[in-house]
């Protein structure tokens, strides 16, 4: 397959796998609706056609030793769709953890849900314990799906955290910085993305990892997401290492 000789990003003098890879690569998946209408399809044959390139996503992370992908797969705001399209999308969150959960665990993959898990229906809650329950022992990819999941829904939850902290009388406020606020987001322990890539021509964040990307690098890709592939996803890490990440500083050709 000439997929061989696309494989610019790990084929870099010197580079093995793993090696000179963004550690955390975080995916808003976008346009699965619009992929179904353009070929006269119903949204959720849309929807399930996404699983499909979820499944690729995964299989491509590891390969190229990546150690975090996050995955938007229900955002808080989603909630607002017809209630048949928030079932069905439910309805494809819980048969992939059934239908899935056994290979990735087979596959040392190691799986975090990031959300609220309050006002899930009941058959959802245990399924999403038992995925990250199963796989904690797992060293290969982490693969964290935010399900249910708002940015600044999560700040809110980290912050009345601390204050229940304080009232408690555990915490000096003056004690509260980036560090002990990051200790209390869902995303806690796990480093903030390099990457967030963006399918479907769309250019904003819709409420993803607020916080977290702060220092984010974007690459936005026209495709919809049930046609993302190891090509794209390639093509997508080859746009990153293309960047000068400066944080603030200057550039290195500058100093
Ligand atoms: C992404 O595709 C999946 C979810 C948001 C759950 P969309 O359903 O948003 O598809 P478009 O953006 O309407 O095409
Ligand atoms: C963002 O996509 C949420 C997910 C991909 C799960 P949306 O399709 O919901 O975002 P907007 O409404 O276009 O901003
Ligand atoms: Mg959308």
């Amino acid at each position: 397959m000439s997929g061989e000789a696309k494989r610019t990003v790990a084929a870099l003098p010197g580079e093995g796998v793993g090696e000179g890879m963004p550690a955390h690569v975080a995916i808003i998946m976008d346009g699965n609706g619009r992929w179904a209408a353009r070929r006269g399809l119903p949204r959720f044959e849309g929807h399930r056609r996404g699983v499909e390139a979820i499944r690729r996503a995964v299989r491509t992370a590891g390969d190229l030793g990546i150690r975090y992908l996050t995955l938007y797969s229900f955002s808080a705001e989603n909630w607002r769709r017809p209630a048949q399209e928030v079932s069905d999308l439910m309805g494809l969150l819980k048969r992939f953890v059934r239908h899935d959960l056994a290979d990735l665990h087979a596959g040392n993959v190691r799986v975090r849900i990031i959300g609220a898990r309050e006002g899930l229906a009941p058959d959802i809650r245990p399924l999403l314990d038992e995925a990250e329950q199963l796989t904690q022992g797992n060293t290969g990819l982490t693969l964290v799906i935010a399900f249910n999941y708002g940015g600044r829904q999560e700040i809110v939850r980290a912050v009345q955290a601390l204050a229940r902290k304080v009232r408690e009388g555990g915490l000096d406020p003056e004690a509260i910085d980036a560090a002990a606020l990051e200790a209390h987001l869902d995303t806690a322990g796990i480093p903030d993305p390099d990457l967030v890539i963006r399918t479907s021509g769309e250019q904003r964040v819709s409420n993803f990892l607020t916080w977290q990307t702060a220092y984010s690098e974007f690459v936005f890709i026209p495709d919809f997401w049930p046609d993302f592939d190891e090509a794209t996803f390639r093509a997508a890490l080859d746009e990153y290492f293309k960047r000068e990440r400066r944080f603030g500083g200057l550039s290195a050709r500058a100093v």
